[in-house]
């Protein structure tokens, strides 16, 4: 067994911290992506054995994998490195997961009838099934992905206890375009971090709102705000990791969607109070991270509002849009307790003051205060939550640490 020399980059706190990973690659043009998705399960703190079948060296060499995971590479069941000759045992029972990425379509077919001729299959096959999870990344041409053999040997894998992470659609290496890429790195990256993550929310419906509302003035101007939506997302990815079917409802903001979750765009406060309403009945928690405009231009004018030459600026009126978190905790399943809603508050001062009276104001049992200008548009944050019985602080960190602890807190209040 070889020593690892060092972690390049590595973050003894990252998402993947402790884990070690076998990172199996089959042959595929999409081999030069694993490259780059070795370098990021290391950054996230995992260590990472690389294991090449022959048809995966015609693509990209050992050299550059050893160089990147710090660890020489296997490509072979003869490998004599190994004091008893026995690779396929070893590096099987020290992984906390095996990962084939690429998995091309002909060793899918290998996997399912338990072939073993190559280092990798024969590792897949030794793994302890209950200790050793098997997660593949297939990469194929969409005419391959799409033919009843691949889909049938995909259905029969996760039928035998393998993990199927999806492929992704667009332009193929072959010049093609449809379903059968690779998945990007750090959608990979999100998956398994995901797939490590304790399953606090199995089960759950979690329903988030996140961003600002734009309300229109005309066709070309309107009111929003500085909200960026990052810990709304945040929250939205952290649900899903612990499990929950989880529907984000987005104001304008140009973040991508969390890998697994349901996304609705919407711009007004009203279109966010229509999108939540729809989705309301089949939620079990609700998540109010969105900071809604408080009033909307009592009418949107239909044309561009223009200078008249006369210097006097348009007189506007203002109509207040309704509070949709309040709505939701007031319906009949949140007062029964089927349905657990979570507000946020930006404050300026007083947190703990502003947030209670808050909490109670809009008859939630948690309300999550932070600090307005210390969190528009940063990556971290710190949280007060606060419930009738007092309150607990969160302190400063990245927002999705943030929401993962959120995440457990809500957990914990289903229970
Ligand atoms: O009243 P304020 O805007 O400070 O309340 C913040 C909380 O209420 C947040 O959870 C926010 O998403 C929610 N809210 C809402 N609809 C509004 C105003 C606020 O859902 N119209």
């Amino acid at each position: 067994m070889t020593k690892q020399v060092n972690d390049p980059g590595s973050d003894p706190g990252g998402d993947l911290a402790g884990k070690h990973v076998v990172l199996g690659l089959s042959g595929g043009i999409a081999c030069y992506k694993a490259a780059e998705l070795c370098r990021a399960l290391i950054k996230e703190g995992a260590t990472v054995q690389v294991v090449m079948t022959e048809a995966a060296e015609q693509f990209i060499t050992a050299v550059t994998l050893q160089a990147l995971s710090g660890r020489s590479v296997y490509t072979s069941q003869w490998d004599s490195r190994e004091a008893n000759n026995m690779a396929h045992i070893n590096l099987s029972r020290e992984a906390d997961a095996i990962l084939v990425a690429p998995c091309s379509a002909d060793f899918m077919a290998k996997l399912l009838h338990g072939g073993a001729d190559d280092l990798l299959s024969l590792m897949c096959l030794a793994r302890p099934i209950d200790k050793v999870p098997l997660l593949l990344a297939p990469a194929m041409n969409r005419q391959m992905w799409a033919h009843p053999a691949t889909q049938r040997n995909m259905a029969q894998l996760q039928a035998d206890g393998a993990t199927i992470l999806g492929v992704g659609t667009g332009f193929q290496a072959c010049g093609e375009t449809g379903d059968g890429r690779m998945l990007e790195p750090p959608e990979l990256l999100e998956d398994i971090v995901a797939f490590f993550t304790p399953k606090l929310l199995a089960g759950q419906q979690v329903l988030v709102t996140a961003g600002p509302t734009y309300e229109a003035i005309d066709p070309v101007r309107g009111i929003t705000n500085l909200s960026s939506g990052k810990m709304g997302f945040a929250m939205a990815r952290a649900a899903r990791e612990a499990g929950a079917q989880v529907t984000l409802v987005a104001g304008p903001v140009s973040l991508p969607t969390p890998r697994g979750v349901t996304r609705i765009d919407v711009k007004s406060a009203q279109n966010m109070l229509e999108a939540v309403l729809e989705k309301a009945p089949a939620a079990t928690v609700f998540i109010a991270t969105a900071a809604v405009a408080d009033w909307r231009p009592a009418s949107a004018a239909e044309r561009k509002i223009k200078k008249d030459g006369s210097g006097q600026a348009p007189r506007l009126s203002f109509t207040e849009n309704p509070d949709i978190l309040a709505t939701l905790a007031q319906s009949p399943r949140a007062r029964t307790g089927e349905l657990l809603c979570v507000g946020f508050a930006a404050e300026s001062h007083d947190l703990e003051g502003n947030a209670q009276a808050k909490r109670q104001r809009k008859g939630v049992p948690l309300l999550v205060g932070n600090i307005g200008p210390a969190t528009f548009g940063r990556d971290d944050n710190a949280l007060l939550l606060v419930d009738a019985q007092g309150s607990r602080e969160l302190p400063r960190a990245s927002k999705l640490r943030l929401a993962r602890q959120l995440v457990a807190d809500i957990a914990g209040r289903l229970k």
